[in-house]
């Protein structure tokens, strides 16, 4: 099924593009565009921007461009028509039921390993959640998870279910289906054995559904519940590392979180995942958790492209509490989040502490109980710290100053010398002279050091790649053909112009030729039909991705408002000429070939020093 062209633009118009993006990426606005990490590569400067003007997006640094759809398309791994819808659902446009359940159907029939892999998880996240829900073997997880305070809805939301004790269930359901014993082998789900039977991985656990950024099922993790006399081991067992399933690129709930954390411009980061869940069921619904282990660089990454501001909402034990605190480091030195840390009292995690004193004096730890980074750590550094001993107090006191150095709020600052004053009687004068001291030191220290290439931390918000700089890498003519294109896709009598030339116009570059080509016939279409002739629908007209950025890149020339036929001859000249001396260059080619043959040795020599003449004409052209 095809969706009506028509509804396709109907969609693109009604939606704003940056809406769209700043779910996925972190706009800051600058000048007339925005600007943000790209999604698509690791970047340390943002160099990915969007106009709203234009709806479009490009990133300087790595050349992707294109409208909402290409961005969809891209960054979920979407086909057109599901960007299409998607595009829809996000900007809450209705769309015909018709045209979503065909995209559904026409997705699975595709067959591509990834494809299969999501589906085996997806069938199997049905299958453990219906016998959860509705058998008679999974009424005791089920009694269990209602203790716990779990809603039904929440059980729904997050596709919670039982895998019961007998190890061939999963293995029976899904080997019924015919998937490809391989697939099967390489989802996670089973454990081989010597004979080369399978048998499920989980069993008696009450499972988790992880999901990737795109809301795809890649693995479980299974919970133990307490009456288990059938399995031992782990707490929770989580799924292998798959195709799929990357556990070092994982956070839990990421999917579902990031419209919340847009909305919040924040993030909550738990320890464990059943805090995650008894928090979206209270309403606090931007939270996600490390799958349990310290957090590691790719969703440092994750975090960065949609939110600076994390809270750490770690368990209160011991072992929490030091996990915070590298969680903490790890998220101040790698990146600039602003960090607020929660406390939870008697060793609590955020979970216990929901159900023990209730859901509105966890909303109002969030919203009045936060700590900063620094009076975490002053309670950090003094947990280990014998007070009454004197030499320790002042080692304590010593550390606490160094750590202040970090603050650059004068105000904060001495928020904090003010607190360790009266905490340790001593003269808010005295400490303050203490702090200046090591302030001052530290600058000497700076000042000698040799310039180091690494650029200081607000070099960033002024490094914002300039247009010109892109198109300072374009030789003469490619540039002339880049603007040319841009004229033409904005002044309908620049395509008269080229029309009527007296000789045959071509591109020298095989893209703006394809593209030129297609603008003809996107214009021809789009008159025939009465439809968009924007620059996004000529986007979407074209198929090739390569060329939708070379179109965003055309768009991003900044060019004068007025036109004169004399700017277009320019351009068409640079370009002719080029073409002109290729075509000679390749007939000379030719003709030495067939000289060679003919061991002409005379005209060899007249031909080789022209081709050489007209190479050098064209390097300098
Ligand atoms: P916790 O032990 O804090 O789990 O481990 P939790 O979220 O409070 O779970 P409940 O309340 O006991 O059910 C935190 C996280 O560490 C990982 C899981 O991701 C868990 O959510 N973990 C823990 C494992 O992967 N395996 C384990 O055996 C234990
Ligand atoms: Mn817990």
């Amino acid at each position: 099924m095809r969706i009506p062209e028509e509804t396709v633009n109907k969609i693109r118009q009604e939606t704003n593009i940056t809406d769209v993006i700043s779910q996925y990426v972190q706009l800051k606005k600058k000048g007339k565009n925005f600007f943000g990490f790209c999604p698509f590569h690791d970047e340390r400067t943002p160099s990915f921007s969007v106009t709203e003007e234009k709806q479009i997006f490009h990133c300087f640094s790595c050349g992707r461009g294109g409208n909402v759809y290409s961005f969809l398309m891209e960054v979920d791994g979407l086909t057109f028509p599901e960007a299409v819808l998607k595009t829809a659902e996000l900007s809450q446009i209705e769309v015909d039921e018709a045209l979503v359940s065909g995209e559904q159907a026409k997705l699975q029939n595709k067959d591509s390993k990834k494809d299969f892999l999501f589906k085996i998880h997806e069938e199997s996240l049905e299958l453990f959640h219906h016998i959860l829900l509705q058998t008679t073997a999974g009424e005791e997880a089920l009694a269990y998870l209602l203790k716990r305070g779990l809603t039904q809805e929440t059980i729904e939301t997050f596709g919670i279910g039982f895998a019961p004790h007998e190890r061939t269930l999963l293995q029976q359901y899904l080997v019924g289906k015919d998937y490809p014993e391989e697939l099967l082998k390489e989802s996670g789900l089973f454990i081989e054995k010597e004979n080369g039977d399978l048998l499920d991985r989980f069993s008696n656990r009450i499972m988790f559904p992880i999901r990737n950024q795109q809301g795809k099922v890649v693995g479980f993790s299974g919970r133990l519940f307490e009456t288990s006399d059938f399995e031992t081991g782990p707490k929770y067992l989580n799924s292998p590392e798959t195709y799929l399933f990357n556990k070092r690129s994982v956070l839990f709930n990421f999917d579902k979180a990031r419209p919340a954390v847009r909305r919040e411009k924040e993030v909550v980061l738990f320890e464990g995942f059943m805090d995650v869940i008894a928090s979206w069921q209270v309403g606090i619904q931007n939270g996600v958790a490390s799958m349990g282990t310290s957090l590691t660089n790719e969703q440092i990454q994750m975090l960065e492209r949609i939110t600076d501001q994390v809270l750490v909402a770690y368990d209160g034990d011991d072992a929490g509490v030091e996990a915070a605190k590298r969680a903490a480091d790890l998220l101040t030195e790698q990146s600039d989040f602003d960090l607020a840390i929660l406390s939870f009292p008697d060793g609590m995690d955020p979970d216990d502490f929901i159900n023990e004193k209730g859901a509105s004096v966890f909303k109002e730890l969030i919203s009045h109980g936060r700590d900063t980074l620094f009076s975490f750590k002053m309670d950090y550094y003094r947990r280990d710290v014998n007070l009454k001993n004197e030499s320790e107090r002042l080692g304590y006191i010593e550390k606490i100053l160094t750590e202040m150095l970090t603050i650059t709020s004068a105000v904060e600052r001495e928020m904090y010398l003010k607190q360790l004053a009266v905490e340790f009687d001593i003269s808010i004068d005295s400490l303050n002279e203490q702090f200046q001291l090591r302030f001052y030191e530290q600058q000497k220290k700076r000042s000698k050091e040799p310039k180091k290439n690494t650029p200081s931390p607000d070099v960033r918000s002024t490094t914002f790649p300039q247009v010109h700089n892109q198109r300072g890498k374009l030789d003469s003519v490619e540039r002339a053909e880049q603007l040319l294109l841009n004229r033409l896709f904005h002044f309908e009598e620049v395509r008269i112009q080229i029309k009527n030339l007296s000789e045959e116009f071509y591109f020298v570059h095989d893209d703006y030729q394809m593209l030129y080509l297609y603008y003809e016939n996107f214009q021809e279409h789009a008159q025939y039909t009465l439809s968009d002739t924007s620059i996004e629908a000529f986007i979407d007209f074209v198929k090739e991705t390569q060329l939708k950025n070379k179109i965003v890149e055309i768009e991003f020339q900044s060019l004068g408002v007025e036109i004169t036929p004399q700017e277009i001859k320019d351009y068409i000249d640079v370009i002719s000429r080029k073409s002109l001396l290729e075509s000679q260059l390749k007939q000379t080619k030719d003709a030495m070939t067939e000289a060679a043959k003919k061991g002409d040795q005379a005209q060899l020599r007249i031909l080789m020093i022209e081709i050489v003449d007209l190479s050098r004409l064209l390097k300098n052209g």
